[in-house]
């Protein structure tokens, strides 16, 4: 009795520990992940739709597992894929792709959308995208359909237990209030009125992501966008980054993080997380080589100054190594830099990311979760 006792009690404890293991593991892949916002997260949404702001063609991806370009704006990965490959999950698929049903929903999805910014007019030149309001409405869409696979109980758990990338407000400078001389927003504001409106905005579409059942979201501010290639080419004569969309960003960001503080103090938790992605960019725009860069002004892909006039096509001048290049188009990061964007998520100080790293927030919630 007393061996056989003991057996099990072995037996049964490894067992249970197999169990238990199995559960983390697949508690653990259960982590889903979502994705809102701009072109630099937008993994092929708007091949989808009709507008002219996508990535669908050669040499877009030419870097990527299959050699095609898939509508992320990247030589290779962006930086989504490289989350879900840090946390250890599939990459999500864009939500307006048809593959995207059953098991799959449980991955997460990316809503994100080429040239959407926080407000609903900024981007009107590219007509048919998908603003704020519609990404968040197809949020609601994704929830209905997850329940009725797993049922609502199990679809709120989910969501709360998943994790956020949301990524905005670049384009509310660039394809807005900067796009023309004179535009209606620059009529209607000065800058230092004009950031504080949009941080406000900003705030609410938060605070529904918040409603909506999300509890971890990464927010990133803005990058250097006064020095992308796009504007060296226009207003830059020795390289120098433009001042008027530098002085954006640098009202911008820290009035951004202050919103997301006083949203955590106000819901009384860390949900919102914000991600200081010019730090890391002012890192290896002002020293390109310490990264492995050859230059941080001229894209990859491009053609004119700095290769920052137009669009990457398949008749722009393309360089041999993608690795040693900041920008890979005008705008957009190289998968190079994304991968250090990345890297500062998951471990970066406080200058990079606050109030605390990916890592540290994966350890506290899998301790909780459990
Ligand atoms: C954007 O549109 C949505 C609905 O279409 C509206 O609720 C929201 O207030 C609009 N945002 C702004 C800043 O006008
Ligand atoms: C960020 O992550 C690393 C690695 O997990 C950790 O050692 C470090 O203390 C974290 N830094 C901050 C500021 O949280």
């Amino acid at each position: 009795m007393l061996t056989s006792k003991s057996h099990c009690l072995l037996f049964c404890l490894s067992l249970l520990a197999i169990i238990l293991n199995n559960f983390a593991l697949e508690a653990d892949a259960a982590r889903a992940f979502f994705v809102f916002g701009d072109s630099l997260v937008d993994n092929g949404n708007n091949n989808y739709l009709a507008t002219t702001a996508r990535a669908d063609n050669y040499p877009y991806g030419v870097d990527y597992v299959t050699q095609r370009a898939t509508g992320r704006f990247s030589n290779g990965y962006n930086i989504p894929d490289l989350i879900s490959q840090a946390i250890g999950s599939e990459a999500t698929l864009p939500y307006l792709n048809p593959t995207l049903t059953g098991q799959k929903l449980l991955v997460g999805a990316n809503f994100a959308s080429a040239g959407v910014g926080i407000l609903n007019d900024t981007g009107v030149q590219f007509a048919n995208i998908i603003r704020m309001p519609q990404q968040m409405a197809y949020f609601e869409q994704y929830k209905q359909r997850v329940s009725g696979i797993i049922g609502q109980q199990e679809t709120e758990r989910l969501v709360s237990q998943s994790l956020t990338l949301m990524t905005l407000g670049g384009n509310d400078f660039v394809n807005n209030y900067y796009l023309v001389p004179f535009s209606a927003r620059s009529r209607q504001f000065a800058l230092p009125d004009y950031v504080p409106y949009i941080v406000s905005e900003y705030r609410k579409i938060l605070m529904n992501l918040y409603e909506m059942g999300l509890r971890r979201v990464l927010v990133t501010g803005t990058g250097p966008i006064g020095c992308v290639p796009a504007e060296l080419a226009q207003h830059s004569r020795n390289g120098e980054c433009s001042e008027q969309l530098q002085t954006a960003a640098g009202l911008f960001n820290p009035q951004l993080q202050q919103m997301l503080d006083s949203l955590n103090q106000e819901i009384g938790s860390h949900t919102f997380i914000g991600v200081n992605i010019r730090q890391t960019s002012i890192d290896f725009i002002s020293d390109p080589a310490r990264y492995g860069f050859v230059t941080s002004k001229i894209a990859c892909c491009g053609q004119g100054p700095y290769n920052g006039i137009g669009l990457c096509t398949p008749r722009s001048n393309l360089c041999p190594n993608r690795d040693i290049y900041a920008f890979w188009d005008p705008f957009h990061p190289s998968e190079k830099a994304n991968r250090l964007i990345v890297q500062q998520i998951m471990t970066g100080s406080t200058d990079y990311i606050s109030p605390m790293n990916l890592s540290t927030i994966m350890a506290l919630d899998a301790a909780e979760y459990v």
